[in-house]
């Protein structure tokens, strides 16, 4: 490579790697794989490498994740956080012990070393003074993270405070992750309420942690594991990684030790490498490799570190889970709101054990961002357990047969016209009778955690429709067992036992109902808030946005899907038939207590001195009334605390009684004096 070339070179590497670190540590949305992103990075290595005269204090080789987001305080790291290099195999491992051992070791004698899963997640810091908890950072650009002290508190498996015996200060650091199971509810429940999704856990967790408001992130099940110190006050004497764990568990914080693995030479860490690998899938989390420390506190202080990363560890990771293979089609599916969403079809691919034949491509956005074709070779990648992605089309290898999909005119079951809102990135088929959304509307009420009707699986529901026995959610309540007998394999006590399940499903949980009807945004958890604060079908189909809106949790967008879908006549049909065929909803199992309260809406507003406003509000709650975020002609009462404002005003505008504190006071002290006589 000529002068000029490499210098250029060096320079886009720079540039591209700085803005893929922006968006991995600071969007939390990387844009490739960290395969890719290693790829980038061994570049920049190896140019380095060979012309030391690039490396300035600007590279990014010389530099940790990226600097702080601007919307979080920064936080200085006493003891800086560091990164680690990474060893591509058993090769590049074999090196780094064997300089180790040549360079530090008197004799040639054989290494301890501490392995541990490489969590894939965020690295924090957590400062303990006094044993307890004062403040917790990311990593930042390894000098400066972001303060997340508040969100970090949340974290319901970390301590507040350390068990004791504990030293005056440690800095305490771990990496935060979501097990595989909670960042799939968490995503399932993102798209339930129109939210963003998450391509993986890392990106789920970074997300959670970095929220500005803590309750956002307390409602994300994150959890932590702690393998590091950074400052520690030396009243102790540790002697190896090992002890540092140990003693972690001692003081209650969580870590990984029973996974722990204590190498001695080599060979031993090369086991521990395979057997994590194997491992990785049964997990519940997910890891992306093995971090291999020297074990002896000692020669780690020795070894050092040179420019990002201590000369004492080392990371192996694991091959991605990605894989090429061939787009063999891509087909539109309809769903039960009529979106059409494309699906690849790809020949089948083993990646990290599970073969893999679909991918989902999200939206037509998506398709177009890639430039994805039928034919096409593409690369595949398994974040987590979820459907796997399409990352990348590889163009380079085009025939010029591949053939591009085009956004489509008509509804591809139906070929009724399709139309595309401009604000959402998903066409639509218009034709609410559909036999495709007809099919996914009553799978989706019958399912488990709607109406709980055993026995109707796709087979059953497609037979029923092509028979004209169903054609919408009501007429499964008119079924009989000459509809039932029609269907193959159904002899006498399959249809028996089938009328009986949808006999017992008219008495459902008025939650389940509302979220069995399929409304637009509103999941199982939006459907449960419903049914808390309205007692009938009639009462949520009467309401206003407004009334929608006082409800914390909902926003402008669900909101305006509840009233379209109350107001459109199929739906006001829909549920006369329901009601007029005995479907008839229960209230919510946590009916209101008797109480004061009972049945009255109550708005909370100022700064109250006995509670706080959840305190205040679940008091309402257990004094038989519901609260409310807004004032309105519904309101009953208004409880006003000290500067209070608008919400008072419009009370006083409104004519609704306002109770002061005390007189709230009063009114629990009796329920309390009335509970406590029984
Ligand atoms: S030790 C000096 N141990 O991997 C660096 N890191 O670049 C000390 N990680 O973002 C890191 N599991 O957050 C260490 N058991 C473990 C780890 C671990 C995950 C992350 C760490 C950092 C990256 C290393």
């Amino acid at each position: 490579m000529g002068a000029v070339s490499y210098r250029r070179r060096h320079a886009e590497l720079c540039k591209e790697i700085k803005r893929h670190n922006h968006l991995y540590y600071v969007l939390d949305s990387p844009e490739v794989s960290d395969a890719e992103y290693d790829q980038l990075f061994r570049e920049l290595l190896s140019l380095e490498a060979e012309f030391p005269e690039l490396v300035s204090s600007a590279s990014p080789s010389q530099q940790v994740g990226a600097q702080p987001a601007a919307k979080f305080a920064s936080v200085e790291h006493a003891v800086p956080m560091l990164s680690l290099k990474n060893a591509r195999n058993a090769d590049e491992f074999l090196e780094f012990d064997k300089s180790i051992r040549e360079n530090f070791l008197a004799s040639n004698a054989e290494l301890e070393y501490a392995c541990e899963m490489k969590l894939d997640g965020v690295a924090v810091e957590l400062v303990y003074e006094n044993g307890i908890l004062t403040k917790s950072s990311t990593r930042g650009d390894g000098y400066l993270g972001e303060d997340i002290t508040e969100n970090i508190k949340t974290i319901s498996e970390l301590p507040h405070k350390l068990i004791h015996p504990c030293p005056r200060i440690v800095d305490v650091r771990g990496e935060v992750y979501f097990n595989l199971i909670d960042f799939q509810k968490l995503n399932r429940s993102q798209e339930e309420l129109g939210g963003k999704t998450f391509a993986n856990p890392r990106n789920a967790a970074a997300g959670s942690l970095r929220q500005l408001d803590s309750k956002a992130t307390a409602s994300r099940p994150l959890r932590i594991f702690c393998y590091g110190v950074g400052r520690i006050s030396t009243e102790l004497e540790i002697s190896s990684q090992i002890e540092v764990l140990r003693h972690f568990k001692d003081w209650g914080l969580p870590v990984n030790l029973d996974e722990t693995v204590c190498a001695r030479g080599a060979n031993e860490v090369l086991e521990a490498y395979d057997n994590f690998l194997n491992r990785r899938d049964s997990l519940p989390f997910e890891i992306d490799g093995m971090v291999v420390k020297v074990n002896q506190i000692a020669l780690q202080s020795e070894l050092g570190t040179v420019s990002r990363s201590p000369r004492w560890a080392i990371a192996m990771k694991f091959p991605p889970k990605q894989g090429e293979t061939c787009v063999e089609a891509i087909s539109l599916q309809v769903g039960r709101t009529g979106a059409i969403t494309p699906v690849a079809h790809l020949k089948p691919v083993v990646l990290s054990g599970v073969t893999v034949s679909r991918a989902s491509l999200h939206n037509w956005d998506e398709i177009e961002r890639l430039d994805l074709r039928v034919g096409d070779r593409v690369i595949v990648e398994r974040a987590g357990d979820v459907i796997p992605d399409v990352v990348k089309v590889l163009t380079e290898k085009r025939s010029g047969q591949e053939s591009p999909v085009s956004l489509p005119l008509r509804c591809p079951e139906c070929h009724a016209s399709v139309q595309k809102a401009e604000n959402e990135v998903v066409p639509r088929c218009t034709n609410t009778h559909c036999p495709a959304q007809t099919i996914e509307r009553i799978k989706h009420f019958v399912s488990r955690d709607a109406m709980d009707i055993d026995g109707l699986g796709e087979k059953q529901l497609d037979q029923l429709i092509q028979l004209g026995k169903i054609v919408d959610i009501a007429d499964l309540y008119e079924l009989n067992k000459n509809d039932l007998f029609a269907l193959d394999r159904m002899g006498e006590t399959l249809a028996a036992k089938l009328l009986d399940a949808i006999e017992a499903s008219k008495a459902p949980p008025l939650s389940r109902l509302i979220y069995a009807l399929g409304i637009r945004h509103v999941g199982r958890n939006t459907a449960k808030l419903l049914a808390k604060r309205f007692n009938s079908l009639e009462e949520l189909s009467s309401c206003d946005k407004t009334d929608l809106t006082a409800i914390h949790e909902i926003g402008d967008k669900v909101a305006d899907s509840i009233i379209d879908f109350f107001g459109n006549p199929e739906k006001i049909l829909l549920m006369t038939r329901l009601a007029a065929l005995g479907v008839e909803p229960k209230p919510e199992a946590q009916v209101l207590r008797e109480g004061p309260l009972k049945g009255k809406t109550v708005v909370v507003t100022g700064s109250l001195k006995s509670f706080s406003r959840n305190q205040a509000e679940d008091l309402i709650e257990q004094l038989g009334g519901r609260s409310s975020g807004s004032v309105s002609k519904k309101t009953d009462y208004v409880l006003a605390g000290e500067n209070a404002g608008s919400k008072l005003e419009k009370a006083r505008s409104l004519d609704i009684p306002v109770l002061d504190e005390a007189a709230f006071l009063a009114l629990t002290e009796e329920t309390n004096n009335h509970e406590g006589s029984r």
